[in-house]
């Protein structure tokens, strides 16, 4: 089955092709075309993405790509079995753009139009890649696998479930307030780094020390899987104001003094993000005996979050996946791969319109 994928639910124009096959117990996909046109120098100087001008480029941009795709591909109109487009959660302009474009292509081509949720293409980002290890490795879905503990980090959500099957899940807890990735972009803010902060915080943080700073991890030892991330960057913005020298004049620090206090809050802060979501995402494995851990969502391509996470979940003898890096920030591929698993397992419809909070 070939599918056409379209995702617009943020600031990434994105269209992607492929062949899919395997079934629910062996779901494998063949990428025969994957475009992603970022935004983000046009959505940098306001520090955040602009939704009208995000409807505005993913209005210019889909065609573009689209024709594109065309050259890729060739024949790629006569290939196309089923059209999938994100109807939510995202930002409801920009999500507009992308339905409205997929009707009319459904329309002229006659092929069968679906609607994906885009939390369920980063849940699926990691069949796309297959097993992380061993990118050639063919993966199986057996029983074995489940259950499963799911933490999905993305600027707009972050969510830690319970899946029994590759379609049956349970939303365990999810952030009561800013998401992980948000926090990541207002630390970043707060610290003058440039829009999507959370790479700058990563980079950043490689300089600095992640013990340096003792912020708070919040609802640590609440027993339940909810997340709270506004109170840790508030705490970083009273660290910033009483110790950093514009505000703080008894500093009297030079310029590198300056540099290296940012990176120890850069890498402080990391530090308390990722240890709350790490605790969190393995003592939900402890207590439901899960047997392998996804991780994903574009926080996903923190190389130390994810580097904790395995190896805490490889210490409790549990199978670790995420998506390869390309597939963790928003891509159309994921919303390819969740529209297979979803025409296989007919569980639920979404209507085709967009639905800013549409949950998972
Ligand atoms: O999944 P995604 O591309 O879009 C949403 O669905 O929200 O995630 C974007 C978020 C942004 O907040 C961005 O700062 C964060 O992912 N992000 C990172 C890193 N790369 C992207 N956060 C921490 N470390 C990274 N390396
Ligand atoms: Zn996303």
């Amino acid at each position: 089955m070939n599918i056409l994928s379209i995702e617009t639910s943020c600031d990434e124009t994105a269209i992607a092709i492929l062949k899919c096959s395997g079934g629910l117990r062996k779901p494998s996909f063949e990428i025969l075309a994957n475009e992603v046109s970022s935004q983000i120098k046009i959505h940098r100087p306001f520090g955040g993405v602009v939704p009208n001008l995000a409807k505005r480029e993913h209005i210019k941009n889909l065609p573009k790509i689209y024709q594109k795709i065309k050259k890729e591909v060739i024949g790629l109109e006569k290939k196309i079995d089923l059209i999938a487009v994100t109807v939510g959660p995202g930002l409801e302009p920009a999500l507009w753009t992308g339905i409205n474009f997929a009707e009319n292509l459904a329309k002229e081509l006659k092929k069968p139009l679906i609607g994906v949720n885009h939390m369920e293409g980063h849940l699926y980002g990691f069949l796309l890649s297959q097993k992380t290890e061993n990118p050639n490795d063919k993966l199986q879905i057996t029983k074995k696998m489940f259950p499963v503990i799911g933490l999905v980090v993305s600027g707009g959500h972050t969510i830690i479930l319970k899946m029994q099957s590759l379609t049956k899940w349970e939303k365990l807890g999810e952030t009561v307030d800013d998401a992980a990735g948000e926090a990541f972009d207002k630390v970043a803010r707060i610290l003058s780094l440039q829009y999507p902060g959370g790479p700058e915080i990563e980079k950043l943080a490689k300089q600095g020390n992640p013990k340096a700073i003792t912020f708070p991890r919040p609802m640590l030892n609440q027993h339940n899987y909810d997340f709270s991330f506004s109170g840790l960057k508030t705490s970083v913005l009273y660290y910033v104001r009483d110790h950093l020298p514009t505000n703080a004049p008894k500093w009297k620090a030079d310029l590198s003094t300056v540099a290296l206090a940012k990176a120890d809050i850069a890498a402080s802060f990391q530090q308390a993000a990722i240890d709350v979501l790490t605790k969190k995402t393995m003592r939900a494995a402890e207590e439901f005996s899960a047997r392998s851990v996804i991780l994903c969502g574009g926080v996903a391509c923190n190389k130390t979050l994810r580097e904790t996470i395995k190896k805490e979940s490889e210490r409790r003898g549990l199978d670790f996946f995420a998506p390869e890096m390309k597939f963790n920030t928003d891509n159309a591929a994921m919303i390819g791969a969740a529209a297979y698993i979803h025409s296989l397992a007919k569980k639920r419809v979404y209507k085709i319109e967009a639905d800013s909070n549409l949950n998972l």
